[in-house]
């Protein structure tokens, strides 16, 4: 590949990475399996080293995830959390462990320990004098959120540490684990949240970080949460010297471990309890997506030091996805809130990685093309743990001739009106604003976690509101009375009235959760959030040219014609005067209003030890201030981390003015004290 492609390919799969990350740890929401999404990054660093002169410290290979949620207190680890490379096959196993004997410049065999990789999330405890008084989620990597109270409440975590035969426990120790919740758990959870009208969760991971990521702890101790440790950030006051004895001394003091971990001669056994693990996969009480293997010496551990925020000592590989053969009886298509038709495959129900799965997503028309799948087809379906099933290929010589190929409707199936396929997009789209599958969609939207967060109004009461005729927009909501309520199934008098206070309560939500929750298109939660910092009220941004919209930092002139566009458009404008009238009120938090750093425009290099860039720019911007990626006369200020780029030498002969981290937090703390 040449060096232009390269560079496209890059920022392309950056974005794209970035996107699913928010989706993965912000939102919990991913799209896209893990296996698709380490295949991602797997792509973009072999791209990456390839070409080591192209910048990557803006990189998502360069951080373990996306910055934490604002609700928590936040904790900064005493040692950064890293993340694993991976390897698909026993070839790239091998190379790990050649890899490793030629940096340590030994080809004597290697010692490692082999491990289940939990499906769960990762946290960081901390335990003084054998007390546990600190835990976090790994955030992104440098600060986490404050767990602690709801960490409290997993039954296998000890609050004190039991040594067995009087072991020494050391003055402070940083212990790293994955808190999960077993397939069975998770199951009877589902089952409940479905017969009381909220959404299920997609799988296991989603279900234990949304559990530990609960502002009530006393949701969060209903929840049968679990805990296995494998490893230590850092540790005073005692020393190991093998992983293994690590392990061992964690168990010792009370600590949950894995029983399945095993010690390794050799990368041939590493290989065999690969395999093993694979096999008994299904049986496991709790979902795993791999197994991890690490060198066992910890001298050695240091020796081989680590490349890109993961260790050079460890790996997880992980297992090929699960997949099947099935038949294809019908495509049949659903309409998304945008309006989005997606082809979705209904197939002869089958059994891939231990659940039965009846449709697969065939993303769109050009997928299909690509893959020439038809009505009739025998495929393979793949499952990669998680998620939506997809169709991975036809089998050809299965073919009798009678298939039939799918065309995509003119007509949206649901309301009758037209379809297009917009310029540059690979979608086709209903048009209709009323579409009655849009407008569930949207109402959906409305409610959901990010937006108007409506406890308690999941996706069948939704449909049983529309169905009924209770509603027709979101605004409609807040008309509902408990007696309407009570003429619907399975609404008593406690639920009914429940309902209708958590409807009440969402009243005045934070400005840019009710911006979210419009779904205009484009707005995410990111950009929902400078909106409101930067306007301020709703009235603002609707008044807004789209001048003036692109001008804000973050908004570019796609976004600011969406923007735009939503707020002149009739439909919408009625629907807000009606929100308005039912009370909604939003609200802008103290801080969104500061103009303290107004006028001022930052720009970072380097990585910043206290916090991922994207939580500085986000800083600068609620302190009023913008933060853009070049470096120019008009730039206030270049803020320098460790290693900085070449907009460090930019800024010098610009002579624009440079802060270390340190200058940079004292002159955020100042800006802050203006308030
Ligand atoms: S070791 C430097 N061991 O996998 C080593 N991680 O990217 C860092 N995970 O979210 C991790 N089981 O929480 C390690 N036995 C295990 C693990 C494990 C699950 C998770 C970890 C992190 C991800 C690593």
């Amino acid at each position: 590949m040449e060096r232009s492609q390269a560079l496209k390919r890059i920022s392309e799969l950056r974005d794209l990475i970035e996107y699913h990350n928010r989706r993965y740890y912000q939102l919990d929401d991913p799209e896209i399996s893990d296996y698709d999404y380490d295949k991602l990054m797997q792509e973009l660093a072999a791209l990456e080293e390839r070409f080591p002169d192209i910048d990557r410290s803006a990189s998502p290979t360069q951080r373990v995830g996306a910055s934490p949620l604002e609700k928590f207190g936040t904790v900064t680890h005493l040692t950064a959390m890293l993340s694993l490379g991976n390897a698909f096959s026993e070839d790239e196993v091998s190379e790990f462990d050649e890899r490793i004997k030629r940096q340590l410049g030994d080809k004597a065999e290697i010692d490692f320990v082999t491990e289940p990789k939990i499906d769960g999330v990762a946290v960081n405890l901390i335990y003084e004098k054998g007390v546990f008084r600190v835990g976090a989620t790994r955030g992104d990597g440098f600060t986490g959120e404050d767990v602690t109270q709801n960490l409290r409440t997993i039954r296998t975590l000890p609050l004190k540490m039991r040594p067995r035969d009087h072991h020494h426990v050391p003055d402070r120790i940083e212990i790293r684990g994955e808190v999960y919740l077993e397939k069975e758990s998770f199951r009877k959870l589902n089952e409940r949240r479905v017969e009381q009208g909220e959404s299920a969760f997609a799988n296991p991971r989603n279900a234990a970080a949304g559990s530990l990521r609960q502002l009530d702890p006393r949701i969060t101790a209903r929840r049968p949460l679990d805990l296995f440790c494998y490893g230590v950030g850092s540790i005073e006051g005692k020393s190991f010297t093998t992983h293994w004895d690590t392990l061992k001394t964690l168990g010792d003091w009370g600590l949950p471990t894995n029983p399945e971990i095993r010690l390794a001669r050799n990368v041939r056994d590493c290989i065999g309890y690969w395999r093993h693990i694979e096999s008994i996969r299904e049986t496991l009480p709790y979902e795993i997506d791999g197994i991890v293997l690490k060198v066992n010496s910890l001298s050695l551990q240091d020796r081989l030091g680590m490349v890109s925020r993961s260790p050079r000592w460890a790996v997880a590989v992980k297992f090929a996805p699960t997949q099947a053969t099935t038949f294809i009886e019908d495509i049949v298509i659903g309409v998304g809130r945008t309006g989005v038709l997606t082809p979705v495959a209904v197939m002869k129900p089958v059994r891939v990685g231990g659940v039965t799965v009846s449709r697969a997503t065939l993303h769109n028309e050009d997928e299909i093309a690509k893959k020439d799948v038809r009505i009739g087809d025998t495929v393979i379906v793949q499952r990669a743990g998680d998620v939506i099933p997809e169709v991975v290929k036809v089998i050809e010589s299965k073919r009798t001739g009678r298939e039939k190929p799918f065309r995509m409707p003119e007509k949206c199936p649901v309301c009758g009106s037209k379809v297009v396929r917009l310029e540059g997009e690979v979608a086709h789209r209903c048009i209709d604003l009323a579409c009655p599958a849009q407008i569930r969609e949207n109402i959906r939207h409305f409610v959901s976690r990010g937006g108007m967060d409506i406890e308690g109004l999941g996706d069948k009461i939704v449909s049983q509101l529309l169905d009924a005729g209770l509603i027709r927009d979101p605004a409609d909501l807040y008309a509902l009375t408990k007696e309407q309520l009570l003429e619907l199934d399975r609404f008593a008098d406690k639920s009914a009235e429940n309902l209708i206070a958590a409807i009440a309560r969402s009243k005045h939500p934070p400005l840019e959760r009710l911006l979210f929750a419009l779904g205009i298109r484009h707005v995410g939660e990111y950009v929902a959030k400078i909106l409101s910092k930067k306007c301020g009220s709703l009235g603002k941004i609707e008044t807004a040219s789209q001048e003036e919209l692109t001008a804000i930092d973050g908004i570019g002139p796609t976004i600011a014609e969406s923007i735009y566009r939503f707020f002149h458009e009739p439909h919408n404008l009625k629907i807000l005067r009606k929100l308005e009238q039912a009370g909604i009120r939003p609200f802008v938090e103290k801080h969104a209003t500061s103009t303290a750093l107004a006028g001022k425009t930052f720009v970072f290099t380097g990585s910043l030890k206290g916090f991922s860039r994207e939580k500085a720019k986000e800083i600068v911007v609620t302190l009023g201030g913008a933060a853009t990626s070049t470096v120019s006369k008009k730039t206030d200020y270049v803020v320098a981390g460790e290693d900085p780029g070449s907009k460090f030498d930019k800024a010098r002969s610009l002579g624009v003015a440079i802060l270390d981290e340190e200058k940079f937090v004292k002159l955020i703390r100042e800006a802050d004290g203006k308030e």
